[in-house]
């Protein structure tokens, strides 16, 4: 399916040089959505933009590119309005063509790009040995929609977990466990931390407190660094341990993603160091192997270091990132790699990104971008925490979605007088429940904070997974209250008879268009809203209509308008990361 925009783009284009010259080629049609549905679809606002460059009135310009303007099969006759726009609307019939195409696709009229890229998508990464945390929760979330929607457009995307698994902070922690665990480097399988956050901070607390523990675990950290097997083996264990909790919440969530963590780069540091002095561009700074930025200065406006190789030798978070990056773009031939995380980084990244740059890392064409996103904050506008100050387990916080949509099911069933099988109950409040802090996450701007509230998301009403879950489940009904198969209506015709038809056709036609948006920029509120209004206008479509009660060949052509509805709204949905039920 040709996408309308792209076709009026082109035709107008062509009209500017048919009009005004060669000169003009390559001019920005200024093409965009019309401000009033009023005027049409689709407006031009190029004749505002050449006045002064063609010396003439803007609406005169109007009128010379309209004589050379052929969309007659597009569009009905365009007209000129106001100072100078280039109304334009669509023929009912062009959109009658475009959603049959649209109806007898499985990919809703959406082509596969025609310029399939090797996408990387780094998200969620936690640390070993603590607890995944909610930021992590944005990460997993944002970067599996990211990816999901990379990979329907066609591109070649692989999802990397750059897990925090190697650093000095091991030290203390092999030590910790060798010393409270003496076992479990012996035995198989007696190793059961339970909590590992709490065997993080008391690993922690004797660090801190303790001067021979922290002289131990300095010592472990050479042993793990040189590769003495013991000490790796007791590495291996903490890791397998934190493993098994992050794959739990992957599990809850249907995230995949292939681990690939820090500690995957540390042979290649090294080499960094090395070529980065090669290139001249590593200065020795108090002992430190540093890198000097540009456009990042201290207080006193001196340029800032980016620390490569610490005094004792060791790297840093930086080091490996630059590792990854040469890593990325030589071995996995990555040509736009994307990093999902807390915009807290953004610097890091950007600095990180500079030196890349710098030392000619960044093959020509390979885009690195940050996608960075706001913290989650408690309904008292505070950092997330439980009531007593505590950070608050990913696991326990999704358990809790899942039983307060349980509480929403069970009340609205007894309201309407139904009794539902437990299968039923389980799965529907799963769905809803994760479904719902899926879609909270995803349909706010990335980049600003949001307020985490279990009340807002399960709602049924407004901007929630609830509200389009219930749309689609509404079309569902439709077909079994008609006995309609609508997997049967596939050749039949679709006539747009009513404002309110055309309206959601259109709605309908906005999907593709949607999607190479978020390509582009990685925002998946974008779908988000889109979703949203496209429920809102079937809503009313469905409210004002009449559909199985209209007079044929009308009542066909609604049924498709119903079914692709919710065919958009099911692979909306699943480029979200969530399923749809068919009933509710
Ligand atoms: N482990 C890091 C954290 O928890 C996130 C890693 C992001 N990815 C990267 N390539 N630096 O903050």
């Amino acid at each position: 399916m040709n996408s309308t925009i792209a076709l009026l783009h082109d035709r107008l284009s062509a009209a500017l040089v048919a009009a005004f010259g060669d000169e003009l080629a390559g001019t920005d049609p200024v093409l965009v959505p019309a401000s009033n549905p009023k005027f049409g679809d689709f407006q031009a606002n190029v004749a505002m933009s050449l006045a002064k460059r063609l010396g003439k009135a803007p609406r005169a310009i109007a009128e010379e590119i309209l004589q050379h303007l052929d969309v007659a099969d597009l569009c009905d006759p365009p007209e000129v309005a106001g100072p100078g726009f280039i109304n334009l609307r669509l023929k009912t019939e062009y959109l009658e063509a475009q959603l049959q195409t649209m109806n007898q696709s499985d990919r809703l009229g959406v082509e596969p790009t025609k310029h399939p890229k090797r996408a990387i998508v780094d998200f969620s990464s936690p640390n070993i040995a603590k607890e995944m945390h909610v930021g992590h929760l944005r990460s997993t979330i944002i970067g599996d929609s990211i990816a999901r929607i990379l990979e329907f457009l066609g591109h070649d995307v692989l999802r990397l977990n750059h897990v925090g698994d190697w650093g000095t902070q091991f030290g203390m922690l092999i030590l910790h466990l060798r010393e409270a665990y003496p076992d479990a480097l012996t035995t198989a399988n007696a190793l059961a931390l339970g909590d590992l956050t709490t065997f993080y901070k008391q690993a922690k607390q004797r660090f801190d407190e303790d001067e021979a523990f922290r002289e131990k675990s300095r010592l472990e950290v050479v042993e793990l660094q040189s590769g003495n097997p013991e000490t790796l083996s007791a590495w291996n264990l903490l890791c397998e341990q934190s493993r098994l909790a992050f794959q739990e919440i992957y599990e809850l969530l249907d995230i995949c993603i292939t681990e690939r963590g820090e500690s995957f780069y540390n042979p290649l540091l090294a080499g960094v160091v090395e070529d980065l002095e090669k290139l001249g561009l590593l200065v020795e700074d108090q002992g430190a192997k540093v890198v000097f930025l540009e456009g990042f200065t201290n207080k006193e406006g001196n340029p800032l270091p980016l620390i490569i190789q610490k005094t004792d030798g060791g790297y840093n978070y930086a080091t490996t990132d630059l590792a990854a990056i040469r890593y990325r773009t030589q071995q996995d031939h990555a040509d736009r790699i994307i990093y999902v995380t807390d915009a807290g980084q953004a610097n890091h990244f950007a600095q990180v990104f500079q030196v890349a740059g710098r030392a000619g890392w960044i093959p020509e064409g390979v885009e690195l971008v940050h996608v960075p996103f706001g913290v989650v904050q408690g309904e008292d506008g505070k950092k997330f925490k439980t009531r007593s100050g505590e950070t608050i387990r990913l696991r326990d916080l999704l358990d809790e979605a899942i039983a307060r949509s349980r509480a929403d099911i069970e009340a609205r069933l007894t309201e309407e007088g139904r009794t539902e099988s437990e299968e039923f109950k389980a799965h529907l409040a799963k769905t809803v429940g994760i479904g719902a802090v899926k879609y909270a996450d995803l349909s706010q701007n990335r980049t600003s904070n949001y307020i985490f509230s279990y009340d807002k998301m399960l709602a049924l009403q407004g901007n929630t997974a609830p509200y389009m879950l219930y749309a689609y489940v509404r079309v569902q009904g439709i077909s079994r209250k008609g006995d309609i198969d609508f997997s049967n209506l596939g050749d039949r015709t679709i006539s747009l008879q009513d404002e309110m038809d055309l309206t959601l056709a259109k709605a309908l036609l906005q999907f593709d268009t949607v999607l190479t948006a978020v390509e582009a920029d990685l925002y998946p509120n974008r779908l988000c809203q889109y979703l949203f209004e496209l429920s809102q206008t079937f809503n009313q479509f469905y409210d004002r209509c009449p559909v199985l009660q209209a007079e044929e060949p009308l009542r066909t052509s609604r049924l498709i308008l119903c079914d692709l509805t919710a065919r958009t709204l099911k692979q909306g949905l699943s480029l979200l990361g969530i399923p749809v039920v068919e009933r509710m």
